[in-house]
């Protein structure tokens, strides 16, 4: 009896000794340490796991000591109100992937202690305000992979000390204007697959700490003006897979201070850079996954401090020469998997900075622009995928780094552009005819062709005189202040050559058209060509072939009955008699050769009113 007595004592003194040694003196006064049936105890780290055990209900018996007590996977469909009631040193609860769908108001009351609940993945649809009062000390709320359509407002108001918020997989499609009263210490925010189709920027601006703030799956077309009001603390902000949002509006990063931006996987076609120029804190941008074609010239030189650029899988075809330039700290490009047949030195603005360099998947031309990659290729970090060619055919398929110095000389070069057949162009013409002029040119890379005018300004490709796609230059209805000499300059990353080309354009003074205005367009008021015979009428190259595709439509006939269809035949014989006698005659100039059928302008005539062919409106016009 006295043995057994002293045995007992003497356990019951061990295992006293053992806690207070395990856990430390706070543990020293407590009473033996239970343990739910079904669940996994460990002592000394205060924790109580019933991960995983079908549970249906809270167990019974969780020691009142217990600072971690995992209740992850079970079953567990609601909380009552006061559940954890017993647990008031508890610090950790989680309670992810249940299927909990009814949290009573209070349900966390006496979990004063606490500073991370976890609820991911379970189905509560709505959050009753009152929900979370108790939880003073709480710093990570986890409430994702949840089916919440809407927070209402002062859901969160008592959580005074919450830090980070992960709201996303959610469907969330509404955030009350006072939903976040109360989060004045939360510094991150996820709203990941979020539905919203409006920037919940009232209730955001509660947030006067956030740092951090991510969207997903933004339902949203447009970042409007000032959508980020009062979030001046903030630095990171991303917004992924919003495949709907083209647009920021100039504002919409208005008043933010970032130093990390990602817009990835939405469907930006520019890069944003009137939004983001007041960035100049900014150091790292990600704007991959965009329809973006071009990076251009000079346009991010206020993103001072900007150090990495990720433009991945974004179709770019082109990085202007200059685009990087003023970026002084830039040393990380990622633009990997694109279109890019080139990246020229020039677009940076030191490329000794630069440390990483992502090119690879790209239709690398290996010539003289990429030498200066190919000159660091020891140096860069390529982040284990160096670059390779795909043209020229001798270097394809081949990797960067592989390249010998003895082999240098023979790749990585150019031909300077050369403008091919530099016959002289000496053209002179009646006002109104069209005229081409022909430049070529080879080079390797294949060279550019522009023109500039008579006064040195460059031709672009639309209007009356433009530059065709294939480098022709084309003047329609050449007018008499048409006349000088036109310049073809060809060049490339080796070289430029520029050719001239004059052209003379006489003014028109046969009685027909002898009182227009010579500077005016040809269409008088009211008429225009039937758009389905444009080629034919307008431009027809041979005289044979004017009469047959004439637009005898409905609106030519009426207006020629008005006019007196008489008048209007002799016109039109005498013109053809006219046009006969042309092209006998001035048949030399085929490629210019042109009719163009045209009634006179009222506008145009109106000091001539009493012209000799007053009677038909039309005349016709050769040219
Ligand atoms: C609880 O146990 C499960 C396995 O049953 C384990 O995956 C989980 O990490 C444990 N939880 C803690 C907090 O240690
Ligand atoms: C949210 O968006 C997802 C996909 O975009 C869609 O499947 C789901 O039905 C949407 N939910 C609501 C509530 O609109
Ligand atoms: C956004 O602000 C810019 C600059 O103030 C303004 O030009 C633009 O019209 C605004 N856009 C909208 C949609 O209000
Ligand atoms: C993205 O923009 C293009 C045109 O810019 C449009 O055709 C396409 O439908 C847009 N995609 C989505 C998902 O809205
Ligand atoms: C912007 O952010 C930077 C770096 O985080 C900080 O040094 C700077 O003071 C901030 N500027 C303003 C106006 O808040
Ligand atoms: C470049 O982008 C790819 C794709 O996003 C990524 O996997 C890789 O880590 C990036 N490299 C660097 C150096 O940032
Ligand atoms: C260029 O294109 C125009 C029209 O497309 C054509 O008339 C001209 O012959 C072409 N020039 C050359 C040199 O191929
Ligand atoms: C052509 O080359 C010269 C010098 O080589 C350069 O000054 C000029 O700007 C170039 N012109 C064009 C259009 O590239
Ligand atoms: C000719 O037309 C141009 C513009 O259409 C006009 O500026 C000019 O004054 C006109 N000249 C005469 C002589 O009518
Ligand atoms: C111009 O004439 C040539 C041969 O004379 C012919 O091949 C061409 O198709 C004609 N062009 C037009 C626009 O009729």
């Amino acid at each position: 009896m006295y043995v057994e007595g002293a045995v007992r004592w003497g356990a019951w003194i061990a295992l006293l000794l053992w806690g207070s040694v395990a856990t430390g003196a706070s543990l020293a006064s407590s009473s033996p340490w239970p343990c739910p049936h079904r669940c996994d105890c460990q002592q000394e780290a205060l924790q109580v796991n019933c991960s995983t055990r079908h549970l249906s209900a809270v167990p019974e018996g969780i020691s009142r000591d217990s600072h971690r007590l995992d209740l992850s996977r079970n079953r567990l469909k609601t909380l009552a109100r006061r559940q954890f009631a017993g647990l008031p040193r508890l610090r950790e609860l989680d309670l992810s992937d249940n299927i909990l769908s009814v949290v009573e108001v209070e349900a966390f009351q006496g979990l004063q202690n606490l500073h991370t609940l976890r609820l991911r993945g379970n189905r509560l649809k709505i959050i009753p305000v009152g929900v979370f009062s108790g939880l003073a000390g709480l710093r990570l709320l986890d409430l994702a992979e949840n089916e919440i359509l809407v927070f209402l407002d002062y859901t969160f108001r008592d959580l005074t000390s919450l830090q980070r918020l992960e709201a996303g997989e959610n469907d969330l499609v509404f955030i009350s204007h006072r939903a976040f009263t109360g989060l004045a210490g939360l510094q991150e925010l996820n709203l990941n697959r979020c539905n919203l189709t409006s920037m919940p920027t009232e209730a955001l601006s509660q947030l006067q700490g956030l740092t951090r703030l991510r969207f997903r799956r933004l339902s949203l077309g447009t970042l409007p003006n000032n959508s980020f009001r009062r979030l001046s603390r903030l630095r990171e902000l991303t917004i992924a897979q919003s495949p709907w949002l083209d647009t920021l509006a100039p504002n919409s990063l208005f008043g933010l201070n970032l130093t990390s931006l990602s817009i990835t996987g939405c469907n930006l076609t520019a890069v944003p850079y009137a939004p983001i120029h007041h960035l100049v804190y900014l150091r790292y941008l990600d704007l991959s996954h965009n329809p973006i074609t071009t990076v251009r010239a000079h346009l991010l030189g206020d993103l001072l401090r900007l150090q990495e650029l990720h433009l991945v899988g974004a179709g770019l075809l082109r990085i202007e020469p200059g685009a990087f330039r003023g970026l002084a700290h830039f040393r990380l490009l990622n633009v990997s998997s694109n279109l890019l047949a080139t990246l020229e030195e020039t677009a940076f603005h030191s490329v000794g900075n630069l440390e990483t360099l992502r090119l690879d998947r790209n239709p690398l031309a290996c010539d003289c622009r990429l030498l200066w990659v190919v000159r660091r290729r020891l140096r860069l970090d390529f982040d284990g995928r160096p670059p390779t060619c795909s043209h020229p055919v001798k270097a394809q398929g081949r990797e960067f780094r592989g390249f010998s110095e003895s082999e240098l000389p023979g790749l990585f070069t150019c031909r300077p552009a050369r403008i091919l057949n530099r016959k002289p162009q000496e053209v002179r013409v009646e006002e109104g005819h069209t005229v081409l002029f022909f430049c070529k040119a080879d080079g390797d890379p294949t060279p550019a062709i522009s023109w500039l005018t008579p006064h040195l300004s460059l031709v672009s490709p639309t209007g009356r005189i433009r530059v065709l796609p294939n480098g022709t230059l084309e003047v329609r209805y050449a007018q008499v202040q048409d006349s000088g000499t036109y310049l073809c300059v060809a060049s490339n990353a080796a070289g430029n050559q520029s050719f001239s080309v004059g052209l003379h354009v006489r003014g028109f003074s046969s009685s027909s058209s002898s009182g227009r205005n010579r500077s005016a367009p040809f269409f008088p008021e009211g008429w225009v060509l039937p758009s389905g015979y444009p080629q034919s009428i307008a431009n027809s190259n041979s005289s044979a072939q004017g009469p047959s595709p004439f637009p005898f439509d409905a609106k030519t006939l009426v207006i020629a009955v008005t006019m007196g269809f008489l008048s209007f035949l002799s016109s039109v014989v005498i013109c053809f008699i006219f046009m006969f006698f042309w092209s006998q005659s001035k048949g030399q100039i085929k490629h210019t050769a042109t009719i163009d059928f045209v009634p006179r302008s009222s506008a145009g005539t109106s000091g001539h009113r009493g012209d000799r062919v007053d009677t038909g409106r039309f005349t016709m016009k050769l040219i």
